[in-house]
């Protein structure tokens, strides 16, 4: 793909995310209507992951037809250029009336994430990150803290089902007993961008989805973070764990997490 089609694609689906932005938040304003049901066990779904997906696929598949899309919702196959697309991250709290949710977009080329787009409707952000090109919040630059010792850093730790209490227990313990200030908010794509613009140090979970991470990954990146080998494996159907940090928080999070990348990140 050229420049100029990436570049293409960049603007497009910046514009396609301000119009997924608004069916959201008309949904999230209206939450009698919002038809919440449960996937499983602390798995939330409302009417408007679906309206949000359906909107995206169609408008992409009319933009970008040779373009694969894969979506959390509705599956799909990879291909050398594919755009991965979770389109209410956080859902559990956009369930509630809690503002901390997101649509996330990745544009990945041959497995290498090269456009992110997160957009925040409830809180008014738009994160945006293109390999090569930096990475801003609503068009201004962001870059990660300087946080260098993990006795003064905020690290969220994500959690889902998928990992059994007492390992993701024993995690935030080794993190708490390293002197980290532990949270989680409920969505990872945002806590990747909270990592990019420095609100967090670090962003870690020992298993997630691509959709999850697709746009979040190449934002912090190109922020500066430390990103871990997420997209190496077989990660865009099955998953991977995930380790964001400051450069300099690296190797102590990678002995609290046991992520450890092969790469070197420069
Ligand atoms: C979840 C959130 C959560 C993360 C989970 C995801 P959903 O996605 O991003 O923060 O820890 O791994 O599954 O269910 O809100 O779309
Ligand atoms: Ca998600």
């Amino acid at each position: 793909m050229t420049p100029a089609e990436l570049e293409l694609r960049e603007y497009a689906v910046l514009g396609l995310v301000a119009e997924a932005s608004d069916l959201a938040l008309r949904h999230f304003r209206h939450r009698d209507s919002l038809g919440i049901s449960m996937k499983g066990a602390q798995d939330w779904l409302t009417v408007a992951d679906g309206a949000v997906e359906a909107f995206l696929r169609e408008r992409l598949a009319v933009l970008f037809p040779s373009d694969a899309v894969i979506g959390e919702e509705g599956g799909g196959e990879a291909a050398d250029a594919v755009w991965i697309i979770d389109p209410i991250d956080g859902t559990s709290n956009f369930a509630r009336g809690d503002r901390i949710w997101c649509i996330s977009i990745g544009l990945l080329l041959n497995g290498v994430p090269e456009i992110g787009i997160v957009s925040a409707p409830a809180l008014g952000e738009v994160y945006l990150g293109r390999r090569g090109h930096g990475a801003t919040l609503n068009g201004e630059p962001v870059k990660v803290s300087d946080a260098t010792d993990i006795r003064r850093a905020t690290v969220e730790f994500g959690w889902s089902t998928r990992i059994p209490p007492e390992d993701y227990l024993a995690l935030v313990g080794r993190g708490f007993a390293a002197g980290a200030s532990v949270k989680r908010s409920g969505s990872g794509a945002l806590g990747l961008c909270h990592v990019a613009c420095g609100r967090s140090d670090a962003y870690a979970e020992l298993h997630i989805n691509s959709w999850d991470v697709a746009a979040g990954l190449v934002i912090a990146a190109e922020a500066g973070a430390h990103i871990s080998d997420f997209f190496d494996s077989n990660a865009i159907e099955a998953g991977n764990p995930v380790l964001c940090c400051t450069p300099e928080l690296q190797g102590e999070l990678e002995r609290i997490t046991g992520i450890v990348s092969r790469h070197k990140d420069r």
